[in-house]
């Protein structure tokens, strides 16, 4: 006799799974557990406007919540950060004077300077880095001294930089953070403040800086919009990731100690490719659009400010960052605090 072999019920609903990564989601504790990544506030760096003067505090109304402050009001605002944890700010100076040779750049009675000296009065632990770049002090706005025919001259720019390095040096400041991408500036800025004996202060470099949209907030910050034409011969073209590792590894090489990507969101990619391809720590900067844009949208209810940020952050933890700028620095700190 035959045997009948019954024909298998048809399996409307597939399979029953035998993967479930959903089991390790079940709870926060689950998830903390096995969370890959993590934001430290000891990954954070604060951004500041410092001006002449005393007393001053006036909003930037592109950026809600930041502001152009004098030395003493710094003081106490990097008070407030380092009280939260924050290991380090970054000096963006506002001069009384521009002209066309950034002469207020190395000034050491610039703004710069006297909140790096007053910083470490203050707060000796506070890590101290200074953005250094010629286009908050040239009248033009560009990020370089201009030739006759009004192009940026790359090298006429470096001896300006290591000027400023230098004098930056001598203010007590940490690190210094070149972000005017102009070629050869590293090795200069290293060679200058060698031989004046600063072989401690390290140098963060910019190397990996797009010619971005989403600087736009921070031109008003620093009153450092071009006067004529736009950055696109000296800063990176939006396409290019290949480029981006050749940046890093240049600078790297000039003596770099630590390189940075900017901006992050749209970077990301470039992110993992640059942080696969050099042995150095390397920062990302959240920029003021992508700051104001977050603020914009949850001022009109569009979105959960606490998560976007925290999501985005630990996005450039996740790509590959050491650590990261962030005007929203102090909001991250404080919710780690609560926590
Ligand atoms: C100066 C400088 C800029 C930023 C940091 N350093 C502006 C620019 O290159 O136009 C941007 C910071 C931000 O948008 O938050 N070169
Ligand atoms: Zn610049």
């Amino acid at each position: 006799m035959r045997r009948i072999v019954p024909t298998p019920a048809p399996q409307t609903a597939g399979p029953i799974p035998v993967e479930r990564p959903r089991r390790l989601r079940r709870s926060a504790a689950l998830r903390g557990l096995v969370a890959e990544h993590a934001l430290r506030v000891e990954d954070l760096v604060e951004p500041m406007f410092v001006v002449p003067g005393s007393g001053v505090r006036t909003a930037i109304t592109t950026m809600p919540g930041i502001y152009h402050q004098s030395v003493d009001r710094l003081v106490e605002d990097a008070k407030a950060a380092h009280a939260l944890g924050i290991p380090a700010v970054i000096l963006f100076g506002i001069p009384e004077h521009k002209d066309s040779a950034a002469s207020a750049l190395a000034d050491p009675r610039g703004p710069v300077p006297l909140a790096a000296a007053a910083l470490k009065r203050a707060l000796p632990d506070l890590v101290v880095i200074a953005d250094l770049c010629a286009c908050e002090y040239t009248d033009h706005g560009h990020c370089g001294l201009l030739d006759a025919a009004g192009d940026i001259d790359n090298d006429s720019t470096l001896a300006l930089l290591a000027t400023g390095a230098l004098a930056y040096a001598h203010a007590g400041i940490d690190v210094v953070a070149p972000s005017d991408m102009m070629d050869g500036r590293v090795r200069a800025i290293r060679h200058a403040l060698d031989t004046d004996g600063f072989t401690g202060t390290a140098i963060l470099s910019y190397a990996v800086k797009y010619a971005s949209a989403f600087y736009g907030p921070f031109r008003e910050a620093a009153c450092s919009t071009p006067a004529f034409g736009d950055r696109r011969t000296h800063q990176m073209d939006p396409p290019n990731a290949r480029e981006a590792v050749r940046e890093a590894l240049l600078d790297v090489a000039e003596g770099a100690d630590a390189v940075m990507v900017k901006p992050a969101l749209s970077y990301l990619d470039v992110v993992l490719r640059v942080r696969e391809a050099v042995n150095v720590p390397l920062a990302v900067y959240n920029t003021s659009a992508e700051y104001s844009m977050i603020k914009a949208g949850a001022a009109a209810g569009w979105l959960d400010e606490a998560r976007a940020v925290d999501e985005l952050l630990v996005s450039c933890k996740r790509a590959g960052a050491d650590f990261i700028l962030t005007y929203f620095a102090r909001a991250a700190a404080g919710r780690m605090a609560a926590r």
